[in-house]
């Protein structure tokens, strides 16, 4: 454990939003540079030459050249216990939660359970470069106990709740209006704001909360302004039909949750494909996010996000793996296909865009550009080290790239996990060793 650390490398971080493929204004990128980490904070980035300056004689050098440094990935909407649902063959939506994700999820009533997945999870997101993840857990406290304790072992800036979910479920998943909205507070009271632990208040979706526990989750939010708001919106048609049977007064689906309060610029929203006009521009108003899921909408058949459409529309947009409906834990496998899901509509992902949209624009829609998402000083320097040539099909494409839009776009097209070479959380290294750097 050293107090101060040089990592050496090229460093690319973002500034701001792209506006196209040419916007070489938005980001900052140094061929040789470097990144000094005091107690798990960053004090400079930039030119080597620059930062070695400031860094005192005692500092641990690492060496990553020719490797790429990057600010931590971030994930905005992921359920953890549904690491042994990912993969399961099912029919749409409402199938696959009653037929594989409920009972999986029944499992969670077990400390023991609860912890050694919640284990394997920061393992696994880890080991695909993500840093930070904005996670639903099970209906159980002890899940969300599990989730925060191994998140703060490792010093992790996380995202959780657990689910708030009444009715249309069996009983092993069910809370109640009243012990959903207890445990809520209790869990908040613990968890929140200790260490690098944040909150999120998680009425699972509409079609498994009654009017009363969505009340509850309402009262939550008025009293805890300081936590998040996460739920689903707007996935699946058979869904948004059970919806408006469920809650007939409702104008639409987002209107369920706009009655309890449950809108704003906290609130995190997973899919979002089918909106009405109304619905968009109320997003819009009420600074809303709306998470894109592309591996999770493409495996569930849920339907094509229209990002053009809400960006015209100023919603705020947030993209994220929604294991285990998503089919994988790399915000680089999201990125590709979350390209391929805007091709289908004539629109058109650019690699500048896609970086930054894993980095500073998912920590924007966090509210946590404060803190993550960057390698501006006094942020907290969760780093990710990618290989652009890890595999012999990328080492040979590598070959003929001349840009750094275009390595970028390889990165996102081939690469995964195999990409990561090291992630670091605080300043600290969480990957057992450093593979050797080929050619540059
Ligand atoms: N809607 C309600 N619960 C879930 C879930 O676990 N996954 C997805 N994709 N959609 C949901
Ligand atoms: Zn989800």
């Amino acid at each position: 454990m050293s107090a101060e650390r040089l990592l050496r490398g090229r460093v690319l971080s973002f500034l701001d939003e792209p506006d196209g493929v040419e916007d070489t204004s938005v980001y900052r990128y140094c061929e040789d540079g470097a990144v000094l980490i005091r107690d798990g904070i960053i004090v400079a980035s930039g030119d080597h030459a620059d930062v070695a300056l400031r860094a005192s004689e005692t500092a641990q050098i690492i060496d990553h050249r020719p490797y790429l440094l990057m600010p931590g990935f971030i994930d905005t909407h992921v359920h953890f216990p549904q690491m042994q649902v990912i993969a399961s063959w099912a029919a749409q939506l409402l199938d696959w939660l009653n037929t594989y994700t409920f009972p999986e999820e029944g499992k969670f009533a077990d400390p023991a359970h609860a912890t050694r997945i919640a284990g394997a999870f920061f393992d696994e997101l880890l080991r695909h470069g993500t840093t930070t993840a904005a996670a639903f857990c099970s209906v159980h406290q002890a899940s969300a106990d599990a989730f925060f304790s191994a998140a703060h072992q490792r010093n992790l800036r996380m995202i959780g709740g657990k689910v708030m979910m009444d009715r249309n479920a069996p009983d092993s998943v069910c809370d109640t209006p009243e012990s959903g909205y207890r445990d809520t507070k209790a869990l908040i009271e613990r968890w929140h704001g200790k260490g690098r632990g944040l909150y999120a208040i998680t009425p699972r979706f509409a079609i498994t909360s009654t009017p009363e526990q969505m009340a509850m989750a309402g009262a939550l939010a008025a009293e805890h302004p300081e936590c998040y708001v996460q739920t689903h919106l707007s996935e699946n048609h058979d869904e948004i039909s059970l919806t408006a049977e469920l809650y007939p007064d409702a104008e639409d689906y987002l209107n369920v949750y706009e009655r309890y309060g449950l809108l704003g610029p906290r609130s995190l929203f997973g899919h979002c494909l089918h909106l009405s006009e109304r619905e968009i521009s109320v997003m819009a108003q009420t600074g809303s996010v709306a998470v894109f899921c592309p591996t999770s909408n493409l495996f569930l058949g849920s339907g094509l996000y229209d990002e053009a459409g809400l960006r015209t529309q100023n919603v705020r947009r947030a993209i994220a793996t929604d294991i285990g409906g998503g089919t994988s834990y790399s915000m680089l496998r999201t990125l590709d296909e979350g390209y391929k899901v805007l091709q289908m509509q004539r629109q058109r992902l650019h690699p500048l865009k896609s970086f930054y949209w894993i980095t500073l624009g998912n920590a924007r829609c966090l509210s946590l550009e404060d803190k993550i998402g960057t390698l501006d000083p006094e942020t907290e320097a969760d780093i990710v080290v990618l290989n652009s040539r890890a595999t012999s099909a990328m080492a040979l494409r590598m070959e003929t790239v001349t840009s750094l839009s275009e390595e970028l776009f390889v990165l996102q097209t081939l690469g995964d996990d195999r990409a990561i070479c090291q992630t670091y959380v605080a300043g600290e290294p969480t990957q057992q060793s450093v593979p050797e750097a080929t050619d540059s």
